[in-house]
């Protein structure tokens, strides 16, 4: 099967729809809102950004308990967000502008107030009961297994009325759907199609490798390399996750996902799988029929040096089966702002690394302008996983509102949004920073075009080059005659790197964004926190 598909050649870019633009005045984002800002995004020029694809996080019915991730019909619109009529629009629209839709397909859990959850509860011998995972408490009236909650706290709700407990891996509003039962297969795959024929370009599929969990429920064992200051709520942070994901027979439903996707044109599945290298290959199926794009994490997980981020590329590139395809990302909705993690001056050596990777870069809204976590204090949170494990890891700070103007709310709303604005919204907006032709906003502009018109940065082959600094990480981008030299200086410190027996190469870009030209490559200096595209 061939996986050679559009995501290969696209750039991706990541809508939290609460937090992008708020079209009504209620402080939410909305669908509307994404419509009116579809020109920043891609609208032919160089003055937009110019990406390729936007994922749209959950926007369908939902209490809210999960912010979306907890659906209580995958076959509608929350009237927070709009409706169908303006998602069709939506389509429409990116369409029109070359944009491809990805949307979030949340298919392990549903919420406690989706009408199958409600009939599952009703009684033991509804037909609805084996949609989801109910168990009998142990003799001495205990938990059905010792399996934690990614949010916190244990995996299992007793039900008084039915006298079972009911599975859910993150909240308990989010009870699990029970993928070996064959209606609900036909059901959830039912709504893969709803929203093909409506057009979408393909979905980003939530905790994919959740679906199946060990037949007999069977204890998961400690793990002994757990951090010891973890939340005494975290039990599934204790754990080695052996029993209840990443099960060996995932890739059979994952293929049977995939045909569905086939039977479409160009349509395509994105996992969120987060295990090691050798697990993770596994999700695009052993012929190339499983998923498109098991996102890849690690960019965001490792720790940011030269020498991991290297081995961290290398490791991916040399795992990957003949028919994968590389993608990176450095931030989404669940990790804390990538400006926050390794300060604004790396975060432009990230983009530029993003953006000249072999594979298919994911950015997340924000990050384009350099958005840090917002302050979040602890009465402001709203996140669960904040509220269940401790403020410190509360999700609300990568997710306060896009900073789009100097105006009030930043120009995200008339109202008062749902998370606060951050206080540097004055200087670190779009409209700020599309006048500064240094900002981080414009590196990013320009890689992504950049990337959009150079077949080499697309399509090149990749190989490290060895060097003698081991403070900056050297690669080289090759297609048809081309080459293009990386240099990522990943400290606050000037290096001069001895490239022998490369001579010389023009500069097409600094992430200082101050030069460009000849430039001699005998010794190479990177000055202080500097990333240099040259052609060699
Ligand atoms: C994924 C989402 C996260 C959500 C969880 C449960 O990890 O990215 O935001 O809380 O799944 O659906």
């Amino acid at each position: 099967m061939k996986t050679d598909n559009w995501l290969q050649h696209s750039v991706v870019y990541q809508i939290y729809p609460r937090s992008f633009k708020d079209s009504d005045g209620n402080g939410v984002g909305d669908l509307q809102g994404i419509i009116d800002k579809l020109d920043y995004l891609h609208d032919g020029t160089l003055n937009s950004l110019g990406i390729d694809a936007i994922w749209i996080s959950p926007f369908y019915p939902s209490p809210m308990a999960d912010f979306g991730y907890d659906v209580s019909d995958y076959c509608d619109v929350d009237p927070l967000f709009g409706d169908l009529v303006t998602f069709d629009r939506l389509v429409a629209e990116a369409h029109r502008r070359g944009i491809k839709i990805i949307i979030d397909y949340v298919p392990n859990h549903t919420s406690d107030q989706h009408p199958w959850f409600i009939e599952s509860c009703s009684s033991r011998d509804n037909p609805k009961r084996d949609w989801y995972i109910w168990w009998d408490a142990k003799p001495d009236g205990s938990l059905p297994n010792n399996w934690g909650a990614v949010l916190g706290g244990p995996a299992w709700t007793w039900d008084e009325k039915t006298g079972q407990y009911y599975l859910h891996q993150f909240l308990k509003e989010q009870p699990e759907l029970n993928w070996r039962n064959r209606d609900v297969r036909n059901a959830m795959l039912d709504v893969l199609h709803f929203w093909l024929r409506r057009g979408v370009d393909g979905f980003r599929m939530d905790v994919i490798a959740f679906l199946l969990k060990d037949p007999e429920l069977r204890d998961n064992l400690p793990n002994p390399a757990a951090n010891p200051n973890l939340h005494p709520d975290d039990i599934y942070g204790r754990q080695l996750h052996v029993y209840n994901e990443d099960l060996d027979e995932m890739s059979e439903v994952i293929r049977e996902i995939r045909k569905v996707l086939d039977q479409y044109d160009a349509r395509i599945g994105i996992g969120e799988v987060w295990y090691e290298l050798d697990r993770w290959v596994r999700y695009f199926g052993p012929n190339g029929d499983g998923l498109h794009m098991p996102f890849n994490f690690k960019l965001m997980q490792k720790p940011w040096s030269a020498a991991s981020i290297r081995e961290t590329v290398e490791s991916l590139e040399s795992a990957l089966p003949t028919f994968g395809w590389p993608n990176y990302g450095l931030g989404n909705h669940d990790y804390p702002r990538l400006a926050s993690r390794i300060g604004q001056a790396q975060a432009r050596v990230a983009a530029m690394l993003l953006l000249t990777l072999r594979g298919t870069p994911t950015l997340y809204d924000g990050d384009e302008l350099g958005l840090e976590n917002g302050i979040i204090t602890p009465d402001q949170v709203q996140d669960p996983q904040g509220i269940l494990l401790g403020a410190e890891r509360t999700r609300d700070v990568a997710r306060t509102p896009m900073q789009w103007d100097r105006m009030p709310h930043a120009g995200f709303s008339r109202a008062e949004p749902w998370l606060p604005i951050s206080d540097d919204y004055q200087r670190r907006n779009v409209e700020a920073e599309s006048k500064d032709p240094a900002s981080v906003m414009n590196l990013y502009r320009t890689l992504v075009w950049l990337r959009r018109q150079t077949p080499t940065l697309q399509k090149g082959s990749y190989r490290t080059l060895v060097q003698n600094s081991g403070d900056c990480y050297c690669y080289i981008r090759s297609h048809e005659g081309e080459d293009l030299l990386i240099a990522l200086n990943f400290t606050h410190k000037p290096h001069e790197i001895d490239l022998n027996p490369l001579k010389e190469g023009n500069i097409i870009l600094s992430t200082h964004m101050d030069h460009s030209g000849p430039i001699s490559l005998s010794p190479l200096l990177l000055r202080t926190d500097e990333g240099l595209l040259i052609k060699l």
